[in-house]
């Protein structure tokens, strides 16, 4: 069943949200739908949802709460809200967002297209939060022209480099986290169907790939017999493909096959993001994690040595319930131990689903923030030392596009040449000179300047 007019979709959330919207986006236009990056133009809104954290909630149910204004001024809007908010609302969104038509779960992307036609037809108020034993599997379009591609630029506006979700759900049961309540139980998509979207993709001139999965090394254990790192080598024989990334990794699984395929596969990115989220044995057992300050310090010896100049990126939460000061200096020391890259670092956010919600002990607001600034200064101290270290050295970089994030004193006045952008494999961003060199290329960089969170240099070699 088709329709006529514009979809908006509005992504809050990860990595995975972004792939999800893609695919949603897929299925709105095979209803007919065209893509539009502005709202007021559209004839349907999806809101994709995010619950991991107080904020990322909020964030959904105040754009949720433009719908009942835009429905008063243009009463054929259609509204869907998808995802983690709406899996974990279910028939209760109706309530909380009057006007909505669509509560799309997580495990229900699949069957976007049925409800778009029960919409069609006249049905009201339709809710999904039911399960599904496959991945949201859509493939990307062959072929598709560059005109195409553009206006797809409200959700992915870099066009060498892509997600693909290689599984879904999580089985670890960190006590603080909703993903798997409303994400479900670990599923992992079959290594063949993963290549051939990865192959489409190159085909329509994608140059990276990041593999998505909330914990990447248990991938298809169960499935077809095959480990995360030989998923891994058959992605790398993609032709077209010059990078590959993934995320996430848990440190109890990260097994020497997965450092070795950093090692010797060429494709792979000499980066690791591994998150720690915190540096205390006591929080680190009351978060359920599987493993101690000790070993997770001996899994990152393991990977320098195997690996040298890896860049090393990890997630961390202060003020997890009974927090101590002391903890917390565990953490900061950890920082001082590993001198990671970068960190992302968030204040424990209650949420009612998750375990820890019932622990004793929650450390206040205010003492939350405080130690996340304090942890941010520190890593900064980190962050720049890293860039610093890489002046004067050759970087290759994938080009990205022309840098539209130029501060004063990064163009020398004698540059006349267009200014572009690009990342290392270590998940740098590298400004530079050039008049030719196109998107998508691999160009060497000489590192000229250091800065907080990026690196400035000249081509050559
Ligand atoms: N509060 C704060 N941060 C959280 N994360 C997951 N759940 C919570 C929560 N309840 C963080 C973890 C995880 C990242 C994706 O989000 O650090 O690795
Ligand atoms: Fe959440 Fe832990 Fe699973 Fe990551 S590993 S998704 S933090 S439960």
């Amino acid at each position: 069943m088709s329709y006529k007019g514009y979809a908006y979709i509005n992504t809050i959330g990860c990595q995975m949200n972004v792939y999800d919207s893609e695919k949603l986006a897929g299925i709105l236009k095979s209803h007919g739908f065209e893509m539009t990056n502005e709202m007021d133009k559209a004839d349907i809104v999806v809101c994709n949802t995010c619950s991991i954290r107080h904020k990322a909630e909020e964030k959904a149910f105040s754009f949720l709460g433009r719908f009942a204004r835009e429905k008063k001024k243009r009463p054929h809007l259609m509204t869907v809200m998808a995802g983690c908010v709406a899996q974990q609302e279910g028939e209760k969104a109706f309530a909380r967002v009057p006007h909505l038509d669509i509560v799309l779960g997580t495990q229900a992307f699949s069957r976007f297209g049925q409800h778009l036609d029960a919409l069609k037809s006249g049905k009201k108020q339709i809710v999904d939060i039911g399960e599904s034993d496959v991945i949201f599997e859509a493939m990307p379009e062959k072929d598709r022209s560059d005109e195409d591609r553009s206006d797809e630029s409200g959700f992915d506006g870099n066009k060498i480099s892509k997600f693909v979700t290689i599984m879904q759900g999580c089985d670890n049961y960190c006590t603080y986290c909703v993903v798997p309540y409303v994400r479900g139980r670990e599923r992992s998509r079959s290594h063949t169907s993963i290549v051939e979207e990865i192959k489409i993709l190159a085909g329509n001139g994608i140059r990276e790939i990041t593999l998505l999965g909330q914990n990447v090394n248990s991938y298809a254990i169960k499935e077809d017999g095959l480990s995360f790192p030989q998923l891994l080598e058959k992605v790398s024989c993609v032709e077209g493909i010059a990078r590959i990334r993934f995320a996430t990794s848990h440190p109890k699984d990260l097994s020497m096959e997965l450092i070795h395929a950093i090692r010797d596969i060429d494709k792979v990115c000499n980066h690791l993001h591994l998150p720690v989220q915190s540096g205390s044995n006591k929080i680190l057992k009351k978060m359920n994690r599987g493993y101690t300050r000790e070993t997770y310090i001996n899994r990152i010896q393991a990977l320098k040595s195997a690996c040298p100049g890896i860049a090393l990126s990890t997630d961390i939460i202060v003020g997890f319930p009974s927090e101590t000061p002391e903890d917390f200096n565990d953490t900061m020391e950890l920082l001082k131990i590993v001198e990671f890259d970068s960190i992302f670092a968030f204040a424990y956010s209650d949420r009612s689903s998750a375990p820890a919600a019932k622990f004793s002990d929650q450390v206040e607001e205010k003492e939350k923030m405080t130690r996340l600034n304090q942890l941010l200064e520190l890593q900064e101290i980190y962050t720049h030392k890293k860039n610093k270290a890489l002046v004067g050295k050759f970087l290759e970089v994938l080009v990205e596009g022309e840098s539209h994030k130029l501060r004063d004193g990064f163009v020398k006045t004698s540059d006349k040449m267009k200014q572009m952008t690009g990342r290392s494999a270590s998940n740098k961003i590298v400004h530079f000179p050039s008049d030719n060199c196109a998107i998508g290329d691999l160009v060497t960089i000489r590192i000229e300047n250091a800065y907080p969170h990026s690196l400035w240099g000249y081509p050559g070699s």
